[in-house]
């Protein structure tokens, strides 16, 4: 399954030997097992799109990998001992404690999700008419950087947006592009630097600390702050210490907190490396910052002690940040997902590669080479997997790009993708040989694929919520 592991010698041959999940089962979820003529009825009462699916209706959830993992014996223990307290919740110090300890912030404050942080962290530090350069956009952070009046920029390299580019940091800034947005109008004029690791958009891929001290050293040069995503943190760490030279021998805790002193705060959704199903939090070192961000948080979210969590959830966050970054839980991880990308390339599927550390990414417009862009291939891919086998997936292309605020077009991204995202401690290898052949069997039958026409749109984030139909022979 990896190559991380020791060698066996069999005979004369080296030959690799197999890991498993460092896990075992307590507890199981039975999964529903559907017909073909089920999966149609419950796709077209969906509109096409795997988000108005009803998770009843699903066999293997691939649609995210948020809020989706399973939680650890320790987690749910912790929940129990949740304080429900309206102020001042043991859980929050706790909180409060593995979070300056994992990502090293001075100031931490809790919101129900990643979203709450991004709107906090868009209101109090985006004046209207900054620009906000970041390595690619997401979908949620670009929306609340926009809502603050910024105006993104992507600075993302050029190999980020080719899906055959083998460039072992894809997610790395462009210096050159970065510089370009700083000298339109001065470093006063750049709300901050939006930084993910990883980065999801294209394709779950990390950014090197090489690249990183590069760009603090031009934007420190400005007077630009940097603030970083860290969602899929732990995820970036993992491909530091395998790629980056110098960093093989050091610990993933080592390299996350190496990371984070190179930025002036961060964000993020514990429901992806925290191993949660809810939470979020915003963390800055600059105090005044903190000032603004805590009344702020009170107005949205809740109370600077509770952000919109309960105590228990709190718990499970302490627990679960300090369980992602242990060396073997990131390794299985990340190596379950490149599991999955093996079988699917010796089928020849076309994907984003190098792999990344949250899921694959398949690339709709080779899989689909008959399809313009306007039949939104992506979606189409993702709405045949379902009806072949009841798993779920997600688009992550014209659709997900939504329309430019001035032109009023759509954004037509380059990347064209359907997103398989494993759930983390969900699903066991076996899983994965079912998705493989699954994506076979509809990559074998992908020339009689028509593509879809969108029936509803809404204004915002219009993935979530649009409607489509087959469009006809
Ligand atoms: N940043 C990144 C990189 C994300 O992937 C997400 C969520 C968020 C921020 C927002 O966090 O959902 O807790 O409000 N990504 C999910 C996904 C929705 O499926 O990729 P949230």
């Amino acid at each position: 399954m990896s190559t991380t592991h020791l060698p066996a010698t069999t005979g004369q041959q080296l030959r690799r030997r197999s890991w498993a999940e460092p896990w075992k089962i307590k507890m199981v979820e039975p999964l529903t097992i559907t017909t073909p003529e089920h999966r149609r009825s419950a796709l077209e009462e969906a509109g096409y799109n795997t988000f108005l699916l009803r998770s009843e209706d699903v066999y293997i959830d691939l649609l995210t990998d948020s809020g989706t993992n399973a939680m650890s014996d320790r987690q749910w223990a912790a929940l129990m001992l949740g304080d429900e307290a309206y102020a001042g919740s043991r859980n929050f110090y706790e909180f409060e404690d593995a979070i300056r300890e994992t990502y090293g912030f001075t100031h931490v404050v809790p919101t129900h999700q990643g979203r709450g942080a991004e709107h906090l962290l868009s209101q109090c530090a985006i004046r209207p008419g900054q620009f906000v350069p970041g390595n690619m956009y997401f979908t949620t952070t670009r929306d609340h950087e926009e809502r603050a009046g910024g105006i993104f920029v992507d600075v993302i390299i050029d190999e980020a947006h080719d899906p055959e580019s083998l460039h072992p940091f894809k997610g790395n800034v462009d210096l050159q592009k970065l510089a370009e947005v700083i000298g339109r109008r001065g470093g006063s004029e750049v709300a901050f630097l939006s930084l993910a690791a990883t980065v999801n958009m294209a394709g779950g891929q990390p950014v090197s600390i090489t690249n990183l001290r590069e760009v603090r050293d031009l934007c420190q040069r400005h007077g630009v702050p940097i603030y970083l995503d860290a969602t899929r943190l732990v995820e970036n760490a993992l491909f530091i210490q395998e790629r980056e030279p110098g960093y093989a021998d050091r610990t993933i805790a080592s390299i996350v907190r190496e990371f984070c002193s190179l930025v002036d705060g961060a964000w993020m959704s514990a429901k992806k490396d925290a191993l949660v199903n809810i939470g979020g939090w915003l963390a800055v070192n600059d105090e005044q910052l903190f000032e603004e961000i805590r009344n702020l948080v009170i107005v949205f979210e809740g109370l600077h002690t509770y952000g919109g969590l309960a105590g228990r959830d709190m718990a499970a966050v302490a627990v679960g940040v300090r369980e992602s970054v242990q060396e073997e839980h990131i390794r299985a991880r990340v190596g379950q997902v490149r599991y999955l990308g093996e079988l699917l390339d010796g089928a020849g599927v076309p994907l984003v590669h190098p792999v990344g550390g949250h899921g694959i990414f398949l690339d709709a417009k080779r899989f689909y080479p008959h399809l313009p862009q306007d039949a939104f291939p992506a979606q189409t891919l993702a709405a045949e997997l379902y009806l072949d086998s009841g798993i779920r997936s997600m688009e992550r292309g014209i659709v997900s790009a939504g329309r430019d605020p001035k032109t009023g077009d759509h954004r037509r991204p380059r990347l064209e993708l359907t997103r398989l995202t494993i759930p983390r401690r969900v699903y066991t290898q076996a899983h994965m040989d079912v998705v493989a052949e699954a994506v076979e069997a509809v990559y074998a039958a992908a020339g009689s694929a028509r593509g879809l026409r969108m029936t509803h749109e809404p204004r915002y984030l219009r993935f979530f919520q649009a409607r489509f139909e087959p469009l006809e022979a």
